[in-house]
């Protein structure tokens, strides 16, 4: 495992491999690296010659300066999960403003809507953030193929419209949800759970598959308002939203349409951790 903290000896490590027709595989991350984490680089691994995991606590993207400075960092510990887990890994984990350059900013950017809704509405300026350091990721990068979870369904979107506009030439696969035993969405912020709370927040899941049969039958609205009734009697999780909307355009959904795939998505709260969890409606 070679560790790159600087972008020039990792461009040119880049430069050498891609001069010999080998393509490269990008896993963006935050570091606090678990299971889910792991399975995206084993997707990476399966699909490219040389997998570049990248691991950057990304200032911009934090509404909440609180959040930011919280979030756990621990990069011995990650870089011993790496080596011991997967073979011929390159970390980079750069400063913020090796990243960056001098002003630590985000870009304005039109994701034609994506951006608003959900995470969006609860998180001022958070994919403007996401996009900022995904596009400079990219560019110092320039990986053939970047890995996403659909832990993060809204994120993948919108990195995929990222590129759509920028056009840079980068194929963005998503990878699927990982999950504790209990069904709970594999996350960091899960280790910060009371283990009553993290017991209890495997209802979050079963209620995303209980509303997935249910639409099977039911109206969208009939089964949030059946959603938000079964949060009103839980006394450890708070319900932040639930919708159900439209996969690609993440649109609210009025009324189901034949050929169109829809997904439920969810945000609670256990004590003061958020969780996040969604569910593609296949029934
Ligand atoms: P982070 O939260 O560290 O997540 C890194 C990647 O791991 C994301 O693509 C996320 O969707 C994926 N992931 C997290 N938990 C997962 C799980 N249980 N199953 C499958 N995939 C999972 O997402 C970010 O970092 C940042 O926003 C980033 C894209 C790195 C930009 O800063």
């Amino acid at each position: 495992m070679q560790v790159f903290r600087e972008k020039q000896p990792l461009i040119q490590a880049i430069q050498k491999i891609k001069s010999e027709g080998k393509s490269i595989g990008l896993v963006p991350t935050m570091g606090a690296l678990h299971e889910g984490h792991l399975s995206l680089v084993k997707n990476a691994q399966k699909d490219s010659d040389q997998v570049v995991v990248s691991i950057f606590v990304n200032p911009t993207q934090f509404d909440n300066p609180e959040d930011l400075e919280k979030y756990p960092r621990n990069l011995e510990k990650d870089l011993e999960l790496l080596e011991n887990e997967l073979s011929n890994i390159w970390v980079f984990t750069p400063t913020a403003n090796e990243l960056y350059g001098e002003t630590i900013s985000s870009q304005n950017f039109d994701f034609e809507g994506l951006e608003s809704v959900m995470e969006g509405e609860y998180r001022t300026g958070h994919f403007d953030g996401v996009g900022t350091v995904v596009k400079h990721l990219f560019e110092a990068v320039t990986p053939d193929k970047a890995f996403f979870g659909e832990k993060d369904f809204q994120q993948l979107q919108i990195i995929r419209k990222l590129t759509e506009k920028t056009g840079l030439p980068v194929e963005i696969i998503g990878c699927p949800i990982l999950r504790e035993e209990s069904g709970l969405a594999r996350s960091s912020r899960n280790e910060r759970l009371s283990s009553q709370n993290r017991k209890e927040a495997a209802f979050i899941y079963e209620t995303l598959k209980d509303a997935n049969q249910l639409f099977g039958t039911e109206s969208a609205d009939y089964v949030v308002n059946w959603v938000e009734n079964k949060f009103q009697n839980n006394q450890f999780l708070k319900l932040e939203y639930f919708e159900i909307a439209d996969s690609e355009t993440l649109k609210k959904i009025n009324q189901k349409e034949k050929g169109k795939q829809y997904r439920a998505f969810i945000a609670a709260y256990a004590d003061d951790i958020r969780l996040i969890d969604n569910i593609a409606l296949d029934n």
